[in-house]
């Protein structure tokens, strides 16, 4: 099967499975989701997807219908079922079915699974990235559904002939329309704190943890537009395209003056995908 779709036990090809029209999802986007990516099967870091996607559920007061090992199971078994090839592993919990009401029923909750090719990007390409004033709301730790504000800017900047947008709030750089955005100067990675201005990335996570295995500085702290404008170099991380560099911000060359400790990073980073993915 090309692209598998997972709803409250039910299986089945993608584009043939339906979801009741009360699924709180439908009004009012109540729901939490998560991604990981897989290559010869196996996914790459998926426990810490899944604690997160339970971290999200409980920020917004959903309780999972299944347990963690239960969840990693059931993405096992989808796994099993799809073609050959890297895939990528959607997971969403949302609410409830309840007729619409802003105050929510107790559950239970639904659990969606989808499973469908894709490979890692992000290694060759440089990107050319729009700054887009960040209009978010205070959740943007919670990996929750509602991603208006990263829809609208992520066309905006396809609109503008670029790859993707980086939000700022004023000064302060915050995450990319669908990853984390670092900048590198004077050798020294600088990503910014995990609050709630932006989504805790797994990305990031390993990112830093393999800073300190190559020996590369990090330094955790909010940083500016300004500060882009200057770096040595510039790039996003996220589940889909591991760490990608950027090359263009705003139409301007910036960045890519630091070849050496980027290549470094993003090797590393490459390595260790293929490195847990490859081996028993
Ligand atoms: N996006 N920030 C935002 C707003 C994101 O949507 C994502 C991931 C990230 C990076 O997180 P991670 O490293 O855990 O993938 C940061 C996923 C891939 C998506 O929505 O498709």
């Amino acid at each position: 099967m090309k692209e598998i779709g997972y709803y409250n036990g039910k299986i089945g090809p993608l584009d043939e499975m339906t979801v009741p029209m009360n699924d709180r999802v439908c009004y009012f986007g109540d729901g939490v989701y998560d991604v990981a990516m897989t290559h010869c099967r196996r996914p790459y870091l998926l426990d810490r997807h899944i604690d997160r996607l339970y971290r999200s559920a409980a920020l917004v007061r959903i309780g999972m219908p299944v347990g963690k090992d239960e969840l990693k199971k059931l993405v096992g078994d989808l796994i099993g079922m799809a073609d050959d090839g890297d895939l990528l592993v959607y997971l969403q919990v949302t609410r409830a079915t309840a007729p619409r009401s802003h105050a929510f029923p107790r559950g239970p909750a639904n659990l969606w699974l989808t499973v469908g090719p894709r490979k890692i990007a992000g290694r060759e390409g440089i990107q050319s990235v729009i700054t887009v004033e960040d209009e978010r709301y205070y959740f943007c730790n919670i990996k929750t559904l509602n991603l208006l504000p990263n829809c609208l800017a992520e066309q905006a900047a396809k609109d503008a002939g670029c790859d993707t947008a980086v939000f700022h709030r004023g000064e302060r750089v915050t995450e990319a329309a669908h990853s984390n955005v670092h900048i590198i100067s004077a050798g020294k990675v600088i990503t910014p704190p995990t609050d709630n201005l932006i989504l805790p990335g797994i990305s990031r996570a390993r990112m830093i943890e393999i800073c300190a295995e190559e020996g590369i500085p990090v330094e955790i702290r909010p940083f500016t537009l300004d500060e882009v404008w200057a770096a040595d170099e510039i790039f996003t991380t996220s589940s889909t395209s591991l760490c990608s560099r950027v090359g263009k911000v705003d139409h301007t060359d910036r960045g890519m003056k630091d070849p050496a400790t980027f290549r470094r990073l993003q090797d590393a980073i490459y390595a260790d995908f293929y490195r847990q993915t490859e081996t028993e």
